[in-house]
């Protein structure tokens, strides 16, 4: 196609201005590019133990009937959600990942000039949301590389439709306090609504977190966003939901495509809700990779910030491209801290004890200590 062909289209304004998500190297593309056999991906945050069997087999199950549609309404995952959550049916919605419901949050809720808030560093879907909507976004930035909520309140105005606040914090790890979320949305006018995006909610082992399901029960106009692509490791299979009053949900899905969640996804999100052993083995693993990471940090001299997440964020004190590029040749797959305005950080998966192992030692030599 000529240059002045691809000149003459017609494309809106705001969908030229979106910049697309740029995911982890896969592994197969770094083993194809540099001629390993070996790769680790430590770049998606995403579960090392793979999916638990109970998940496998309901895989297996669903798989003999796949020429059905699925249930538009999750009907069986909701019950068994809802139980879950001790929250009513009603107060769900199911997406192909909470990344669908982040979008639909941006198309039912802001229009041309509203403004949605994030902090700054957070995860790059929020602001796409905006862009989508040709909304503007207003990025606080994060204090102590922790959501500032006191400089959040102080940015909302007339035209501030919601405010996303990733808790725990990608990139960072790092989560707001059940103290600092009361005393927040008591000071928050009603017509804003503001979205907890918990996808990493199951890793957390600090007691100050809030209950954001409590408050959404109390009435408050707030969103709840989880998911079954981290602790429940079914990324691949993309499925999400969110938790909010009825009222909010029912807009949520006035713009929801009908049969959005696909009936292999709804079938082993439920079977790997109920595998407990699965999630145990998945949260332990995760605590003794990260005193591992921290103890290999802190061997290095590197200071990290400490994690309520599957992975860590910390500062390599040189340009972590390359540090990355080191890494990538020795087979471990990383992320980058420049594409969160952060460049001699990296964010790195809390992996198995071997995985772990192989990256502490592939950082040790690329730093040459
Ligand atoms: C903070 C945050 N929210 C949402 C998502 C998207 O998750 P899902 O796979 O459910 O779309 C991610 C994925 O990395 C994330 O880090």
């Amino acid at each position: 196609m000529s240059d002045s062909m691809k000149r003459q289209l017609q494309v809106k304004e705001n969908i030229r201005q979106l910049v697309p998500y740029s995911p982890g190297k896969p592994i197969e593309e770094v083993k194809r590019e540099l001629g390993l056999t070996d790769v680790i991906k430590l770049a998606s945050n995403e579960n090392p133990l793979g999916p638990s069997p109970a998940a496998i087999a309901a895989i297996r199950h669903a798989a003999a009937h796949v020429q059905l549609y699925p249930d538009g309404s999750c009907y069986e995952l909701r019950q068994a959600v809802a139980s879950h959550l001790d929250v009513p049916g009603d107060h769900l919605i199911f997406g192909n990942g909470s990344d669908e419901i982040i979008q639909l949050i941006g198309i039912t809720f802001l229009s041309e000039g509203d403004e949605l808030i994030l902090g700054d560093p957070s995860f790059s879907r929020y602001e796409s949301a905006a862009v989508l909507n040709q909304a503007k976004t207003v990025k606080v930035p994060l204090k102590n590389w922790t959501y500032d909520l006191e400089a959040i309140k102080e940015a909302i105005n007339e035209k501030t439709r919601i405010v996303f606040i990733a808790n725990p914090n990608n990139p960072t790890g790092t989560i707001v306090t059940e103290r600092d979320v009361r005393a927040f949305i008591e000071k928050i006018p009603d017509r804003v609504i503001v979205v907890f995006d918990e996808a990493y909610y199951e890793y957390v082992e600090s007691s100050d977190y809030p209950n954001t399901l409590r408050l959404i029960l109390d009435g408050y106009n707030l969103i709840t966003l989880r998911t079954f692509s981290k602790a429940y490791a079914l990324a691949g299979l993309r499925i999400g939901y969110g938790v909010a009053r009825p009222e909010i949900i029912n807009y949520l899905n006035q713009p929801r495509e009908p049969f959005n969640v696909n009936l292999l996804a709804q079938e082993t999100a439920l079977a790997a809700l109920t595998d407990k052993e699965h999630l145990r083995k998945t949260l332990a693993t995760n605590q003794i990779g990260k005193k591992r990471f921290y103890e290999g940090f802190e061997e290095l001299g590197l200071n990290y910030v400490p994690t309520e997440a599957n992975f860590a964020w910390v500062d390599v004190e040189k340009d972590s491209k390359e540090v990355f590029q080191s890494l990538l040749r020795r087979g471990v797959i990383t992320r980058t801290g420049d594409i969160f305005n952060a460049p001699t950080y990296l964010r790195i998966t809390i992996g198995t004890e071997g995985e772990n192992e192989v990256f502490l030692s592939a950082l040790k030599e690329t730093l040459g200590k």
